[in-house]
């Protein structure tokens, strides 16, 4: 294992989790470097943010693509062109095809704005201000193939407010994202979750090793 660790951050957007792990690297001097800011939108404002770093950039845009699978088998030799240890969703916006993430099992990280297994999908504050509860959160977690689901790293909870709305919420919600993305990505990085890790890979390679195990039985 190389010591510098190659991270690869996947954004559609504005990039602020993204932005929150490229400041902790930094500061925290990891033993790794964040090896391109890859976006599947040419606009996506946190490209800005990584060029303004010296940090290398790529683009690749799902509607130049026929189908899901072209779009992901493209998006993966550009992500494996960096020779990545950690993939990091960061507001990617795209659900991702089953060999994909499997390509990636226990080497795939995302964020999700809920405090989950509460309000998978899209709109979650929306989804936790109609369901009426008192807590909401954020969720650091490996990517599986069943969207929102994986194995959880790191949570965080705030109170909802009686006060609180959609954008209230989403704003202290961010900045508890932008205190355990980090964490989490450094947890992975400093190898606390090795064991998570291995479970993930075994289980992605199931169906060979059950093969093999059958082979020699
Ligand atoms: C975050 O709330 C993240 O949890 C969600 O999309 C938003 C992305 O924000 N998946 P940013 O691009 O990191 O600023």
């Amino acid at each position: 294992m190389r010591a510098m660790k190659n991270i690869v951050i996947l954004i559609s957007g504005r990039g602020s989790n993204m932005e929150a792990i490229v400041r902790a690297a930094e500061a925290e001097r990891w033993p790794a470097r964040i090896a391109v800011i890859i976006s599947n939108r040419t606009d996506a404002p946190g490209l800005q943010f990584a060029a303004a770093h010296a940090i290398p950039t790529a683009v690749v845009v799902n509607q130049d693509y026929s189908s899901r699978a072209a779009f992901d088998a493209a998006l993966q030799s550009t992500i494996d062109s960096f020779s990545p240890d950690l993939v990091v969703l960061a507001g990617f916006m795209r659900i991702l095809t089953e060999p994909f993430v499997a390509h990636y099992a226990g080497r795939i990280l995302n964020i999700h704005p809920s405090l989950l297994p509460n309000f998978p999908g899209l709109a979650t504050h929306r989804q936790a201000l109609a369901a009426g509860v008192s807590e909401h959160g954020a969720t650091v977690h490996f990517v599986t193939a069943e969207l929102d689901h994986g194995p959880v790293v790191l949570q965080a909870k705030i109170p909802v407010l009686p006060d609180d709305t959609e954008q209230s919420l989403a704003a202290r919600v961010l900045l508890q994202e932008h205190i355990i993305y980090p964490r989490a990505v450094g947890m992975f990085i400093k190898g606390s979750l090795a064991s998570q890790q291995e479970q993930l890979r075994t289980n992605a390679g199931g169906s060979r090793s059950d093969h093999i195990k059958k082979d020699f039985a």
